[in-house]
């Protein structure tokens, strides 16, 4: 199959390097000059593990290669999907659909010959009938099926996620365009991932769907957690407990800083729109983002209770900065507003990340200080937060922490430390969800 990729962010370089991998003809198209001349020279613009090797074996094959222009590779191509972004719009929370429109009006002046053109950015209900009328409306010849096949990799794990799907869900009732996706994601049929054909509006209602029922999952068990905190109860031994029921299952149960990132944020803020424009309000998703915003200030005031009360002249070290590990993606990262509270509440910050910190620096306060390690994050700080759980902090030196800090004190907001543990090594140690 040939393929055109529009848009080269996370979704549409990981699909494009996959789709490649597979055996397609993929070629990966952004208006972003200087990005696609750094995809030429084999340098990848995220940090993803595996994503450059993955990149760079297909260049090498010819499966893959990189666009300025989409008019030759939709052209010929069978399948094109837009990968483009559909950020929150500024003031209202709605997607911000005009790249994905404006996507479909360049895709209209070059298709040639039956093409099927594929959603995979997410998109809110409805926008694949709009593309089809935009397409349409533009070029009445196009002899174009579109689709929605919404995409469920998550950052760090991008490349495993999108090879071992646990469904690939396909919006189309076309047959000529069910049978172009079949072919396109064959291999992973012959490994048995579950291909569902649906209703083009249904395949892009599932994202969301999905998407608000797992930030609710976490955000119902960092209120258990709060809960644990205040009964004694032990929130991962009730995140065991539920979880082992099937119907409710073990994952996304892990209480912790609220949850952040490109997706979760967005994509429940534009559901709750799309429920209130529709009369179908979606309450709960509406509680979990007000419950899940001012969690993460609350946990400036967990630091400030572990040091007594008071943060004013106090260093807090911060350990993590991006939104989750694996990644340096500082979208809606937990340790901004984090960070910010506690300024707010009069501590100095210093803080290291593995991989972000370049990124961190223009979304943190510049008062904030970079360290080259966490030992020197630990240095002269009274307190020290694990905002992120990369790998590296789960077997830190504790007596080489304790021996650089002001004072012994631990606030884990992953629970990545046993309290006991802590406890034997004379810190005061804080989690979440711990109360025994
Ligand atoms: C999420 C979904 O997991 C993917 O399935 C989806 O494809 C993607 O959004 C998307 O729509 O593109 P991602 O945002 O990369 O993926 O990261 P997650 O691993 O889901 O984590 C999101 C946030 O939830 C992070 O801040 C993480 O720390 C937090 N989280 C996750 C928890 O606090 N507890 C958990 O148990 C799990």
């Amino acid at each position: 199959m040939r393929i055109a990729m529009i848009g080269t962010g996370y979704v549409g370089l990981v699909s494009g390097a996959c789709f490649a991998d597979f055996g397609h003809q993929v070629t990966c198209v952004d208006k972003d000059n200087r990005k696609i001349e750094a995809l030429e020279r084999g340098e990848i613009p995220i940090y993803e593990p595996g994503l450059d090797a993955l990149v760079a074996s297909n260049v090498k094959s010819g499966r893959l290669s990189f666009a300025t222009d989409l008019a030759g590779p939709v052209a010929q191509a069978d399948a094109v999907f837009i990968a483009v972004g559909t950020p929150s719009r500024r003031g209202d929370g709605h997607a911000d659909l005009s790249y994905v429109h404006a996507a479909a009006r360049e895709i209209a002046a070059n298709v040639q010959g039956f093409t099927v053109v594929i959603t995979k950015s997410t998109v809110p209900v409805g926008t694949g009938d709009e593309v089809e009328r935009i397409i349409k409306e533009a070029n009445p010849a196009a002899d174009v099926a579109v689709a929605s096949n919404p995409e469920f990799l998550r950052e760090g794990a991008a490349i495993r996620d999108f090879k071992h799907p646990d469904r690939i869900v396909v919006g189309t009732e076309d047959e000529r365009a069910q049978k172009v996706v079949a072919e396109i994601y064959r291999p992973l049929y012959l490994n048995q991932a579950p291909i569902m054909y649906t209703g083009r509006r249904t395949a892009e209602l599932i994202k969301y769907a999905a998407n608000a029922f797992l930030a609710t999952k976490i955000t119902f068990i960092n209120e258990i957690a709060d809960l644990a905190e205040r009964t004694g109860a032990d929130v991962q031994d009730v995140a065991r407990g539920i979880g082992l029921d099937n119907r409710i299952g073990g994952k996304f149960l892990h209480a912790g800083p609220g949850f952040g990132g490109s997706c979760f944020p967005k994509d429940t803020r534009a559901l709750v729109k799309t429920g209130q424009d529709y009369e179908a309000p979606l309450r709960i998703v509406e509680a979990v983002l007000s419950v899940n915003d001012n969690r993460k200030r609350a946990m400036a005031r967990k630091v400030q209770h572990a040091l007594g009360g008071s943060l004013r002249g106090k260093t807090v070290g911060v350990l993590g900065l991006t939104f989750k590990p694996n990644t340096d993606d500082m979208r809606e990262a937990p340790s901004i507003p984090l960070i910010t509270a506690l300024q707010d509440l009069g501590a100095s910050v210093q803080a290291y990340d593995p991989v972000g910190m370049e990124q961190a620096k223009p979304e943190l306060p510049a008062s904030v200080t970079y360290c080259d390690d966490a030992y020197a994050c630990a240095d002269g700080a009274d307190a020290l937060v694990i905002v992120t759980e990369w790998e590296q902090f789960r077997a830190l030196d504790l007596a080489q922490l304790k021996a650089k800090m002001k004072q012994p004190v631990l606030v884990d907001l992953r629970n990545v430390y046993r309290p006991d543990e802590m406890e034997k090594a004379g810190f005061t140690y804080e989690s979440v969800g711990r109360g025994r």
